[in-house]
């Protein structure tokens, strides 16, 4: 797989991505969806077991689905929790049309082998590669955690294609942003020692 022909400091791109959450409807081309594939496989990966797999997701009904699953988890989450609004994904669930992948058409899920002691790990880091990459190239991504439960189901699983011994962690929406946004501000580094 060929690098991109699109440059940026990695400086500039860890200080420049930020969630995205609105989109155009432009659909992204396999090519640049490869593209971002081939960077996330670049992240360490413990006792190079490389655990990842992907699950690209495209089809406005597919995400629809998905979605209204999502919410349904959240629905029960919330319930057993006894939480309250104020999250973006409670928020959008609270909008009962809203969709959580809000309105991109690419959701890109990294899926794990859970053979191994640290596959979330390796995941996380590469789905940082990716959103970094998405980033350098113009595009927005989000993480959509709130639909890990409803990726997980055994319905989505199978008709995602997910083998046994695979969990979905980390769905991240992809797409050309609709509208400029800014990074979010961080707190400062909170160093607990440095002796
Ligand atoms: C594990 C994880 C789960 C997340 N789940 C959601 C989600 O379900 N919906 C959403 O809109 N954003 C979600 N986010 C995005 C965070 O809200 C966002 O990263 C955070 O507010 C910091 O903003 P930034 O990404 O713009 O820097 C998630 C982020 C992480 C790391």
């Amino acid at each position: 797989m060929k690098q991109s022909q699109n440059s940026m400091s990695v400086v500039a791109a860890i200080y420049g991505r930020h969630s995205v959450r609105s989109y155009t409807p432009e659909q992204l081309d396999r090519d640049t969806i490869n593209v971002l594939l081939a960077a996330a496989v670049r992240a360490p990966t413990a006792i190079h077991k490389e655990p990842w797999a992907f699950v690209v997701v495209q089809g406005a009904g597919l995400l629809r689905r998905i979605s209204d699953c999502a919410k349904a988890f959240l629905s029960q989450e919330i319930h057993h929790a006894g939480l309250h609004t104020g999250s973006h994904a409670l928020d959008t669930l609270a909008s009962s049309d809203a969709s959580v992948f809000y309105s991109a058409s690419t959701l890109i899920v990294i899926c794990a082998d859970t053979t191994g002691a640290f596959f979330t790990a390796d995941c996380w880091l590469a789905a940082e590669n990716l959103m970094l990459a998405a980033h350098a190239r113009g595009l927005g991504t989000c993480v959509i955690g709130c639909a890990v439960s409803a990726l997980n189901s055994a319905e989505l699983k199978a008709e995602l294609g997910l083998p046994a011994g695979t969990t979905a962690i980390a769905p991240i929406i992809v797409g050309v942003p609709a509208d400029e946004t800014s990074p979010t501000a961080r707190k400062e580094p909170r160093i607990l020692a440095w002796k």
